[in-house]
């Protein structure tokens, strides 16, 4: 490989009035100015950490492009945010981190430290919650239609399974002789709102489901519903249908104590509402529509979204009611939320080349595999960083479109285009900040036999940053902090 040529870190110029570090945008431009309302926010540990770009390019050289890294002490801060704001909001309540958002061992360790517990979808996110210190006792399995295997584990470990189906329920019902331990069985509602929803059951077969437990001698340990929406008052409205059937189920004998009331808090990415809703204006690649189908900007989001959804819940009579009649555990699912500041991705500029539009295509030593938000039609709407590795030429703006180094037509990393200060350079990184829900490994592939990008977890100490292999992270790596 050859040798890159490092400016120090210093070097990177910082914006004095908001804090925020020019990372090659240029500042008179107007599409500078245009662009500036989707400049990301950044925890200011990270921005430090951005100036250090001969560290950063050390570890893109060692481990490979795309790089991603993760950052497990935010992860701990944030599950301790999230237990103190929801258990003053209701103090029975149990957050449960949606494990496929991320696929970190050293995420899954720093929220099993802070106390939460993990929402698992397959066999294997559940091996690895249990590696990663969760007990039992806050797992949840979710998912349609668990196979044998899955269930057989979850009723060895006395893990509650959410039952999708009759089918599924059946399923259940028919290994009682083959684990000798009992299963613990929430039922998934398909809340009236969600006609569209392939997920649940319906208010009858809910309670025709309670009814086959009972007559099994199976207990029900709760209801539980997820939207994958973002309406508070959707989420009130479903939990308001859930404890009506819980009522209605004690009325029948039959007690039930927990309702989940899974995912879906937001992030808000951006600091700024400004212009949100005028990135659809902004010239893609191929004249291309990227809806922006994520609210990249909310006023309420994480942990306060999800305590004012609880707060509103509870401010309904009826519900405050049955939820004190049966003492309930309450149950949320966070997933992305719970990955605000958590992760960023590094990508290698391989080259550069100028389309016949004049546009600066930038090829990324990566694929568009490794950014979610494209494989939902969608553009990851905060503006990627450019981290020179040489002082930068003062060309003025150069309008670029990051490409990925497949020979799909389709590999594009980010359609919207970009203005940087100067066209990027081979060996220059390109960062993408707030990547740790979904966006950096959700829909990873290793098209063209290229393996899978490599997750980095970086620890802030007082007065040095140091990395380790995500896979290696445990409680060690907190304690050393
Ligand atoms: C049952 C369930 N719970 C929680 C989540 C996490 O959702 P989010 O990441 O939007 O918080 C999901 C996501 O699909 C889900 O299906």
């Amino acid at each position: 490989m050859t040798e890159l040529m490092l400016s120090t870190p210093d070097s990177l110029p910082a914006d004095e009035s908001t804090g925020h570090t020019n990372f090659g945008c240029f500042p008179e431009s107007e599409q500078f100015s245009s662009q500036l309302a989707y400049q990301p926010a950044i925890d200011s540990r990270i921005k430090a950490l951005l100036k250090q770009r001969q560290k950063l390019a050390e570890w893109v050289h060692c481990f490979g492009s795309p790089l991603n890294l993760l950052f497990p002490q935010i992860a701990l801060e944030n599950g301790k945010r999230w237990r103190g704001a929801l258990s003053s909001t209701y103090p029975d309540t149990d957050i449960r981190f949606g494990m496929k958002a991320c696929k970190s061992d050293a995420l899954t360790t720093a929220y099993a430290i802070a106390g939460l517990g993990m929402d698992v979808s397959s066999w294997q996110e559940l091996m690895s919650a249990m590696q990663s210190l969760v007990p039992c006792k806050r797992i949840s399995f979710t998912g349609p239609d668990k196979p044998i295997r899955d269930l057989t584990t979850c009723i060895a470990h006395e893990i509650p399974i959410n039952i999708d189906s009759e089918c599924e329920l059946n399923r259940v019902v028919s290994l009682k002789a083959t684990v000798g331990t009992q299963a613990r069985v929430v039922l998934r509602l398909l809340p009236a709102n969600q006609p569209d929803s392939r997920f649940g059951l319906k208010a009858q077969d809910l309670l025709a489901a309670a009814n086959q437990l009972a007559v099994s001698g199976i207990p029900l340990e709760g209801l539980s519903f997820h939207l994958s929406g973002y309406d508070s008052h959707e989420r009130v409205e479903a939990a308001t249908e859930a404890l009506s059937l819980m009522r209605k189920l004690l009325s029948r004998g039959i007690i039930s104590n927990s309702l989940s009331i899974g995912g879906g808090f937001s992030l808000s990415y951006l600091p700024k509402a400004a212009s949100v809703g005028d990135a659809d204006e902004i010239p893609t690649w191929q004249g291309r529509s990227r809806p922006s189908n994520y609210p990249y900007h909310t006023k309420v989001s994480g942990e306060r979204h999800a305590a004012h959804i609880v707060k509103e819940i509870l401010s309904r009579d009826s519900n405050q009611n049955i939820v004190d009649e049966l003492k309930l555990k309450l149950i949320l699912e966070p997933g992305r939320a719970l990955t605000d500041q958590c992760g960023g991705t590094l990508f290698r500029v391989i080259g550069t080349k100028q389309a016949q539009n004049g546009v600066n295509l930038v090829v990324l030593d990566g694929m568009s595999f490794s950014l979610a938000e494209n494989w939902f039609g969608s553009d990851f709407l905060p503006l990627p960083l450019h981290i020179p590795q040489t002082a930068e030429p003062e060309q003025g703006p150069a309008a670029c479109v990051l490409v990925g180094r497949s020979c799909l037509e389709c590999d594009v990393v980010r359609w919207r285009v970009v203005h940087f200060k100067s066209v990027p350079q081979p060996g220059d990184l390109i960062y993408l900040h707030n990547t740790a829900g979904y966006q950096m490994d959700m829909n990873e592939s290793s098209f063209h036999r290229i393996e899978l990008p490599q997750k980095l977890a970086v620890f802030f100490y007082d007065t040095q940053t140091i990395c380790q292999l995500d896979t290696a992270v445990n409680a060690e790596s907190f304690i050393a902090s």
